[in-house]
């Protein structure tokens, strides 16, 4: 949520700002901004929407010598998306860029007001710049006034200011949201929220940890830790090349991350399956020693994933497990016991309540384990153990290949815990393991299934809301899709279990009210039928799913016949998101980048 950059040096520092943006954009678009300090001078450019009008607007704006520059892609959280509110939020004489939210800004800001400070903006962000002046006026010196700003502030930050009152200086500090430093040959200085944008510009970078503060100057990089102690950076390496993700002649990144989930999910499983066994270098049979039960956390698609996964633990590892939201988990007291393995899941590492379930769990001693798609993200560092899915950077907001390198993740460890637990046995393992080879094949888009979603997406343009029912582990699948439908089309969808629907929903059931069924031929097909059938009675349109003609539909997609449940829910699971992505074509929305979402959620 929000990126921010910063970089101090002699380079072109206005197309350092932008370049390192636009990797970031994902993270916020309703606007973005730039601030540049050379020669004792401001230049601030900003601008609403997505990145693409900040170029316009600096383009006759060049940047040349030594200059420190900051600048910011924004996800409203306090006032609307204007250029106002976009960052970076202005003072006298210094700029700020924020990513997170300051808890405490009310009062900050009241106090501010009785003492005369004008606000041009709603955001919180703008407390930061004022009260920095505010402290300035009582010292001397910029770092002083800096730090006890940063010491007034509660909530999540990473912050970059930059200054006259101490030119070729950019001050930083980090809780809760991500912000990283690297350093290149010439030792200028480089800030970003995730490693992509100093990728190539930096071989090196030092990730701050919580509370971690300080400055960087033309020959200094100055970290202090919470304790007010001052600490060595420790670097990192980092790749060399920019794995950019490209569209590749689709017509959206959603679109061709469906279509990449076969060769993904290949690499998902590769090294990780023998004939006989399934093998994870990442863990080991120790780390399940006097494990007696698994705790789920994750938000959004990463929690129906986590809904899989316990159908899958429970039936497969016979390992007790319960799920939660993470929003929900931190704050609810939640009773830990140290028999229990916590693992989160994420795409990003980065979501923000995720991310504290994962530390109120190491808190309290427990073994945890992320799932996870970035390399080096918060979590992957601060959890005792991590599975990469694989999946390649995702760029769609809306989650696809994530999703299904996630649950292809979460199928082979309820065999590892199974191995481990001797809950199934070696024939059926070895069964399993020949089914989850044949997963890459079973989300191969035909072009014959594609053409068929894209005609009868026209149908589904309008009503009055969809459901998306299904049994079993096709119930989170369903609230996948709905996820997918309502995040891209902005109609009103919800996922329910299929044999929920008497119990209330049903009572919404008209010709209207769209449900797609999600029907797989291996696993409660005659219960799944009969609850179409109650809503069919009671002329709901229904768009079938399913491997078994069903005639009471008014549509049906046709999946096909295969040996094992899990291979239809991997179909099915690419026809929902197909149906998702075609009808948000149709009504003429930004795919990859729907209103009001982030592709990293990292605050609270
Ligand atoms: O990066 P994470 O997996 O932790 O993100 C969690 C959710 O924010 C994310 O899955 C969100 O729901 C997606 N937009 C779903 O498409």
């Amino acid at each position: 949520m929000c990126g921010i950059v910063g970089y101090l040096g002699q380079k072109n520092t206005k197309e350092i700002l932008l370049n390192g943006l636009k990797e970031l954009e994902y993270r916020g678009y309703d606007s973005a901004g730039i601030a540049v300090l050379s020669d004792g001078e401001f230049s601030s450019f900003k601008a609403v929407g997505k990145l693409i009008n900040l170029e316009e607007k600096t383009k006759n704006f060049t940047t040349e010598g030594f200059a420190a520059g900051i600048g910011h892609t924004r996800w409203a959280t306090h006032g609307k998306p204007t250029e106002l509110n976009a960052h970076p939020q202005v003072g006298h004489n210094s700029y700020v860029v924020h990513n997170g939210i300051i808890e405490n800004y009310a009062e900050l800001k009241k106090e501010l007001l009785e003492e005369g400070v004008v606000f041009l903006s709603q955001t919180d962000t703008e407390v930061i710049v004022h009260q920095f002046e505010k402290n300035l006026q009582n010292t001397s010196n910029a770092f002083e006034a800096f730090k006890q700003t940063i010491s007034e502030l509660q909530g999540a930050y990473a912050i970059l200011l930059i200054t006259k009152s101490e030119e070729k200086t950019i001050f930083f500090a980090k809780n809760g949201s991500p912000m990283l430093t690297g350093i290149n040959a010439e030792n200028e200085k480089y800030f970003a929220s995730s490693d992509t944008p100093l990728i190539g510009e930096c071989s090196e970078v030092n990730y701050f940890e919580d509370g971690d503060y300080g400055y960087v100057t033309q020959n200094d990089l100055v970290i202090y830790s919470k304790n007010n102690v001052k600490k060595e950076p420790s670097f990192t390496k980092l790749p060399i090349n920019k794995l950019s993700a490209q569209k590749e002649g689709y017509r959206f990144f959603m679109e061709k991350e469906i279509y990449e989930q076969s060769s993904v999910i290949a690499d998902t499983l590769l090294g990780r399956l023998s004939e006989n066994k399934v093998l994870f270098d990442e863990l080991d049979y120790n780390f399940f020693e006097g494990i007696k039960e698994i705790k789920l956390c994750a938000c959004g698609t990463s929690y129906h994933t986590a809904l899989c996964a316990s159908y899958m633990f429970e039936r497969d590892a016979k390992i007790k497990t319960s799920v939660e939201v993470a929003s929900e988990f931190r704050y609810r007291s939640p009773i830990m016991s140290k028999d229990t393995l916590f693992v989160v899941i994420s795409q990003s590492g980065e979501t923000a309540d995720t991310l504290e379930t994962l530390k109120i769990a190491k808190k309290a001693g427990l073994k945890t384990l992320v799932i996870c798609n970035v390399d080096n993200s918060s979590m992957v560092r601060i959890a005792d153990r991590a599975i990469l899915t694989r999946a390649g950077i995702e760029k769609g907001v809306a989650s696809t290949k994530a999703f299904a390198t996630q649950v292809t993740v979460f199928w082979m460890l309820s065999l590892y815990v199974a191995q481990i637990k001797k809950s199934l046995s070696q024939q059926e393992i070895e069964k399993q393991i020949a089914l989850l080879r044949n997963v890459p094949a079973s989300v191969h888009v035909e072009d014959t299934m594609h053409e068929r979603i894209k005609r009868l997406s026209k149908r589904y343009l309008h009503g009055h809301g969809f459901f998306f029912i299904g049994r079993d582990i096709f119930f989170p699948l369903a609230l996948e899709g709905a996820l997918k439908l309502k995040e891209i089309s902005y109609l009103h969808a919800e996922g329910y279990p299929s044999g929920e629907m008497k119990h209330g929903p049903i009572a919404l059931a008209d010709p209207e009210l769209f449900t797609i069924a999600l029907l797989p031929q291996n696993l409660l097909y005659e219960k799944a039928k009969s609850n179409v059938e109650e809503l069919s009675a009671r002329d709901s349109t229904i768009c079938a799913i399913s491997p078994v003609i069903f005639d009471k539909a008014d549509d049906f997609i046709q999946t096909q016949v295969r040996e094992h449940y899990m291979l239809e829910f991997f179909e099915m699971m690419v026809v929902v998101q197909l149906l998702s992505l075609e009808i948000s074509i149709r009504l003429g929305n930004d795919v990859d980048m729907p209103r009001n979402l982030a592709k990293s959620v990292t605050v609270e």
